[in-house]
């Protein structure tokens, strides 16, 4: 497709405003070898500055979403090789945790097949995820000796309750996405046929919102976690200040326009006109 990065592991595909960054190892079950990171690395990089992207959906090609570490590229691969090894770490924790999880856009998880081990990450990261009902989820780390390490065991613990979290971790059992859907670990669980369509529907609705606002309030909800309330306060005070003066689009003026003035929306019921 033209007009988007060309990589080795990764494909990049447009639907309007909507950006599809898929881990692109379908012979693999979209494993993540050493290259898949770094080419996750330079997608992300270049949808963060690609003026066409409203909305990133990260998802995987050939069915499935992600087998996790790829057992011989990353793990056997890199064994007598240190520098080797640091460098894939890097990539992994890079796009997984540091860049998905500081988007300044809306980014969605659409989790249909497989999705193993490393391959939580991301979709915890992410602002949203969806799956399909019969998406098959699995911390199966310790059903081959290992920990869920590379940050899984603290991610899972950010959206799972601590019951799930130790079960699911210890016991290595599988969970489907309509379960995944009915624990919160993703927001929404859909028929298979129906997972790109509800997903896009979604990001349709996310395309048209002000950016300045979405990413403002996104990085706003995720900050708060860690705070008491009164550092909440405080920063959420000097947030809402600084969004006034940093929209381009000066949102919150045209929109009590619309809504106290011209009485042409609701707030309450839809998006103003930007
Ligand atoms: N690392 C390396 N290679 C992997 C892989 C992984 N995590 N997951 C799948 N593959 C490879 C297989 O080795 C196989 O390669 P080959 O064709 O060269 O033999 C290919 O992908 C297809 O896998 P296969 O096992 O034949 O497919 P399947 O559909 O029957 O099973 C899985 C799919 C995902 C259930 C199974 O491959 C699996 O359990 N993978 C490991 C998942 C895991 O525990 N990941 C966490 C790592 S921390």
């Amino acid at each position: 497709m033209s007009n988007v990065l060309t990589l080795e592991n990764v494909k990049i595909e447009r639907d309007g405003a909507t950006t599809f960054i898929i881990l692109n190892r379908p012979e693999k079950r979209n494993a993540m070898s050493p290259q898949l990171h770094i080419d996750m690395c330079d997608a992300l990089d270049w949808a963060e500055e690609d003026d066409q992207t409203k909305v990133v959906v990260i998802t995987g090609a050939g069915g499935n979403f992600c087998a996790g570490q790829d057992l011989k590229l990353y793990f056997r691969g890199t064994e007598d090789d240190p520098k080797a090894r640091a460098r894939a770490r890097r990539a992994a924790h890079a796009w997984r945790w540091d860049k998905l999880s500081n988007f300044p856009k809306p980014t969605i998880a659409m989790v249909h097949g497989f999705c193993f081990g490393g391959g939580f990450t991301p979709v915890i990261a992410c602002d949203f995820a969806f799956a399909a009902d019969d998406a098959v989820f699995g911390l199966s780390e310790v059903n081959w000796g290992i920990i869920p390490g590379g940050l899984v065991a603290w991610a899972v613990t950010q959206v799972m309750n601590y019951r799930d979290a130790i079960y699911y971790s210890v016991s290595g059992e599988q969970f489907s996405g309509a379960e995944a859907g009915q624990m919160k670990f993703v927001n929404k669980s859909f028929p298979l046929s129906d997972l790109h369509a509800q997903t896009l529907a979604f990001a349709r609705k996310l395309e048209i919102k002000s950016p300045a606002a979405v990413r403002y309030t996104k990085e706003a909800v995720r900050s708060v976690r860690g705070m008491t309330q009164l550092q909440a306060a405080d920063f959420l005070n000097a947030k809402s200040d600084a969004l006034k003066h940093v929209d381009p689009e000066g949102g919150r003026a045209k929109a009590m326009k619309q809504f106290l003035d011209e009485k042409s929306f609701k707030p309450g019921l839809g998006d103003f006109k930007r």
